[in-house]
């Protein structure tokens, strides 16, 4: 493509410096104290709240880092997008969604609800990621299980392999009354695929949300979404297009917790966000944009990472409209 002079972003470095004044005007004007850790989750309130960093990635493999952006960080809910993919990748749409529905739920990632046939309204929520990690590799033993979403999340990364914290592990294990509770709500219901170990499948999503990334894998999986599938460093075919279509459009609709109507009127792209602080956003056709800046506001998104991407569709034409 370069030879040809048909990249998506010719003039890159232009493109990269507009990137960098942004990214140190958000520096500047946004305080690391407007917000804070998540803290539900011990662990994670122990992280400098300092760091910032942004990395990107096009589809067609051309990339750009900034700050922080090498330092691994908790996958948490960032994760959500991509577990829900491989469910998709393994069933098909009408399985997975005899199990998950696909409105925003309009309340927080964890609460206590179910939409009106007794399912989890979505998969970016604690719920319904919960129930598409028991539609992954069922029936197999949960190492099984686990290998195989994060050599997936490797290919996605373009090969780069992705980190497990047995700390997070523990520590998400030991805070988990409300998943627990929703686990057993959803098996009350018997919304869960026959013959799901409820114990499995939580303990599955523990270690799921327990991967560690930096900017720089996730912007290259997220690339990967936004190239309906083909990673755009090894050029290898990962997922089908419509299982990048269908994650992105509750992306657009459900990925950033009660913030998500908000997000999708300003900001109009396909994101998830996680309670680690970092947001990817993924532009069809461009490439994706990861952020990670830990101070969450009250809603659970991070500060910095909000602000940034508000003033990026100001700069740049990413609004989907
Ligand atoms: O299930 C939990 O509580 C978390 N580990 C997931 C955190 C997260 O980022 C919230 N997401 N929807």
């Amino acid at each position: 493509r370069a030879f040809k002079g048909n990249l998506v972003v010719p003039d890159f470095k232009d493109f990269c410096n507009r990137l960098q004044i942004l990214f140190n005007e958000v520096k500047a004007n946004v305080s690391h104290t407007a917000g804070k850790n998540a803290d539900y989750i011990p662990k994670l309130a122990q992280i400098s709240p300092n760091y910032f960093g942004m990395s990107v990635c096009t589809i067609d493999g051309q990339r750009f880092q900034l700050g922080d952006a090498n330092i691994e960080f908790s996958v948490q809910s960032c994760c959500k997008p991509l577990t829900y993919c491989f469910a998709l990748e393994e069933h098909g749409e009408e399985k997975v969604h005899k199990h998950i529905g696909r409105e925003p739920s309009g309340v927080a990632f964890n609460s206590i609800c179910l939409n009106s046939k007794d399912r989890p309204h979505n998969p970016m929520i604690n719920a319904g990621a919960i129930m598409a990690c028991s539609l992954i590799k069922p029936k197999e033993p949960i190492y099984e299980r686990f290998q195989y979403v994060n050599e997936q999340l490797s290919k996605m990364s373009g090969g780069l392999k992705w980190g497990f914290s047995n700390i997070v592990y523990q520590s998400e294990k030991m805070h988990a009354d409300r998943n627990f509770c929703l686990g057993y709500m959803m098996q009350g219901k018997k919304a869960f695929p026959p013959g799901t170990n409820l114990h499995d499948t939580l303990d599955f999503y523990f270690q799921c949300c327990s991967l560690e990334t930096d900017c720089n894998k996730l912007a290259i999986a997220g690339a990967t979404l936004a190239n309906m599938g083909e990673c755009p460093t090894t050029g290898m075919k990962v997922l089908k297009s419509r299982t990048c279509r269908d994650s992105l459009s509750l992306m657009y609709s459900c990925g950033l917790y009660d913030y998500s109507g908000e997000w999708a009127f300003k900001v109009g792209i396909p994101a998830k966000s996680g309670v680690s602080g970092s947001i990817y956003a993924v532009i069809p056709d461009f490439g994706c944009i990861s952020i990670y800046s830990p101070p969450l506001d009250s809603i659970g998104n991070s500060v910095r990472g909000v602000e940034f991407f508000t003033r990026l569709v100001d700069e740049f034409i990413f609004h989907n409209f």
